[in-house]
């Protein structure tokens, strides 16, 4: 088994290190897939993008057995259902691991116009509950949720295969 994995900014490339360093497995990035014999079974960890895991596509024709997908809530946003159900994981074992991102001033492109129309539409619910203040502050001020306790249901889960 190794680990593969897809990261634009760097918490999914810590998360996929760390459990890499944890478990002993390889690991490697998604470009680096033609080094991964197709036989070879792959724990998958990806950034979600509104939903949506990155990278997952290119793995799909390889032994995918479990995938992480990595985002800035506690827990996955939207929730794990409908990640499972967008990502079409119905047959393979899901974990959301938390990932995190840099504050909204220091994006670009179309992913800073994505999260600056997300964080106005936040803005302009009227009741804005604690999640909803939360996500507001992790945008506007980046956010860091790698942490090796994340780890432990994908350590356990793989303790007891
Ligand atoms: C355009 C855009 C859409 C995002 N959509 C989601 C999402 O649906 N759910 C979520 O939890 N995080 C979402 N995020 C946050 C990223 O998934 C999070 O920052 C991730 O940890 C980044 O991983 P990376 O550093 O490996 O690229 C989004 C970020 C961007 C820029």
């Amino acid at each position: 088994m190794v680990i593969v994995y897809e990261s634009k900014t760097g918490f999914t490339k810590r998360n996929a290190e760390m459990l890499a360093a944890k478990t002993g497995l390889n690991v490697f990035r998604v470009q680096e897939l033609s080094k991964v014999s197709p036989n070879e079974e792959i724990i998958f960890l990806g950034w979600m993008k509104v939903g949506k895991i990155q990278g997952l596509a290119k793995v799909r024709k390889h032994k995918v057995v479990a995938v992480g997908g990595s985002g800035t809530a506690a827990i996955a946003e939207p929730s794990p259902e409908e990640v499972i159900a967008r990502n079409k994981l119905e047959d393979v074992k899901f974990f959301y691991l938390r990932g995190g991102c840099f504050p909204l001033r220091e994006l670009k492109g179309i992913d800073k116009i994505m999260l600056s129309l997300f964080i106005k539409m936040l803005k302009s619910r009227k009741d804005q509950d604690e999640k909803t203040k939360e996500s507001i502050s992790i945008i506007e001020n980046g956010f860091d949720g790698v942490k090796e306790g994340n780890l432990e249901p994908v350590l356990t889960w793989l303790k007891a295969r």
